[in-house]
């Protein structure tokens, strides 16, 4: 759908400069939504925002605000109301901490900063009878999976500080949807990955990157020697982990067919979960093989222990998002590794100056 005129419904992003929220930012533009972000820089760059504005043409309004403000984050509500009534159609929730060794390093930071920050925003939102949520979950609310592949309704068990905070904010969502008649959804991501085609946009991790897909692309610009496996002894084809990865763009999609069943699918009073995964897994031999293949490059790698609170296999089980949303992924596994090379090899430095 392509919304054209002057009443695009804008749309209010939380971690818009960030991985995900600056892909998912670009989307909503190119749809014709309006698009505002609330993001405070701690784990992204002002030139995402420059980026998102290159790629789709048109501007955003940027907010340099931290969530945990409550004063700033109220500002921003306050600039979008009208006649009594805001224009925020709807907010897009990515704003959070997201690094799960960190997590248990820090705990106190991620309670403070992914549930005080949502608590912050949701008050906000109410306050303003802005009602409509789309938040930004994750696979990790699963933990250990009795059974493969996973549904919405599979226990979950998180096994870090950071999971435990999606899925606290998962319930408070639930809470507030039902008490306040929001109409919420939860998206429940497996591992995103790639880029945006383009080239221009793509992940940025801080320091040494603690996931595959980035660390294996560190490796090919040469800025890294070498891999290691976690671990060779999992009950898996290979022995190595399994993942349902899934390419960012696709991710995107998934959120605009979300915003369109808000009203839907998605009456008020409901928070509506949805896994968006594709469905089929690789292991971490296989993401190697494929993206050495994609790239052109070797990847020195080396076989070593388990990572501390990893799991074997996390496959998506996506028929619900399939059937309800309208949604599929579409992107291949050597579509996710040329895009991220793509990025990869012409920003060599992300959004740093120096690339
Ligand atoms: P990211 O770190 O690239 O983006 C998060 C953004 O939020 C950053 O720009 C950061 O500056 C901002 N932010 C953090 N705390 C803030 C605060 N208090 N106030 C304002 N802004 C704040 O992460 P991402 O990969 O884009 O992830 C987005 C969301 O998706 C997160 O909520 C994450 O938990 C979730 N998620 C990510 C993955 C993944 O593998 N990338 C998987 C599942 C779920
Ligand atoms: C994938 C596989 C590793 C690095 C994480 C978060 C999860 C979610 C998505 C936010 C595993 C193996 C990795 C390396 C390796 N994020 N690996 N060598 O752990 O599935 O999920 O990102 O919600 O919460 O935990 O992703 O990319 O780190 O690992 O062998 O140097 O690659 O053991 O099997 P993970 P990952």
């Amino acid at each position: 759908m392509m919304l054209t005129g002057q009443d695009r419904p804008l749309i209010l992003v939380t971690g818009g400069a960030g991985y995900i929220g600056s892909h998912c930012s670009v989307e909503l533009l190119q749809s014709g939504y309006d698009v505002a972000i609330v993001d405070n820089l701690c784990n992204s760059f002002r030139a995402a925002i420059t980026r998102i504005e290159e790629l789709a043409g048109r501007k955003v309004d940027f907010h340099q605000v931290d969530l945990l403000d409550e004063l700033a984050l109220e500002a921003v509500f306050a600039q979008y109301d009208e006649d009594g009534k805001s224009k925020i159609h709807a907010v897009i929730h990515f704003a959070g901490l997201k690094a799960v060794g960190e997590s248990s390093q820090e705990p106190l930071k991620y309670y403070q900063n992914n549930i005080t920050g949502s608590l912050i925003l949701f008050q906000c939102m109410e306050r303003h009878s802005v009602r409509r949520l789309v938040y930004s979950s994750s696979a990790t609310v699963y933990g250990e999976p009795p059974t493969y592949p996973i549904h919405e309704e599979c226990p979950t068990s998180p096994n870090s500080p950071y999971g435990r905070t999606k899925l606290f904010i998962e319930r408070i969502i639930e809470d507030t949807s039902r008490t306040h008649s929001w109409q919420s959804v939860i998206l429940r991501y497996f591992n995103p990955v790639g880029a945006h085609p383009s080239g221009e946009l793509g992940e940025h991790p801080q320091g040494i990157p603690n996931n595959l897909m980035p660390y294996l692309a560190q490796v090919a610009i040469g800025k890294l020697s070498s891999i290691t496996v976690f671990g060779t002894d999992y009950f898996t084809r290979d022995g190595t982990g399994l993942r349902d990865y899934i390419h960012v763009m696709d991710l995107c999609r998934g959120h605009l067919a979300a915003l369109l069943e808000l009203g839907t699918v998605v009456t008020p009073g409901c928070a509506e979960i949805f896994n968006l995964g594709t469905g089929t897994g690789y292991t971490v031999l296989e993401m190697i093989d494929a993206f050495s293949e994609a790239t052109k490059t070797d990847i020195p790698f080396q076989l070593g222990p388990r990572r501390p609170g990893d799991v074997a296999t996390l496959l998506a089980d996506p028929i619900k998002a399939n059937e309800q949303l309208k949604w599929r992924a579409e992107y291949n596994l050597n579509r996710m590794c040329v895009d991220l090379w793509r990025w990869q090899s012409t920003h060599p430095n992300g959004f740093s100056k120096s690339s």
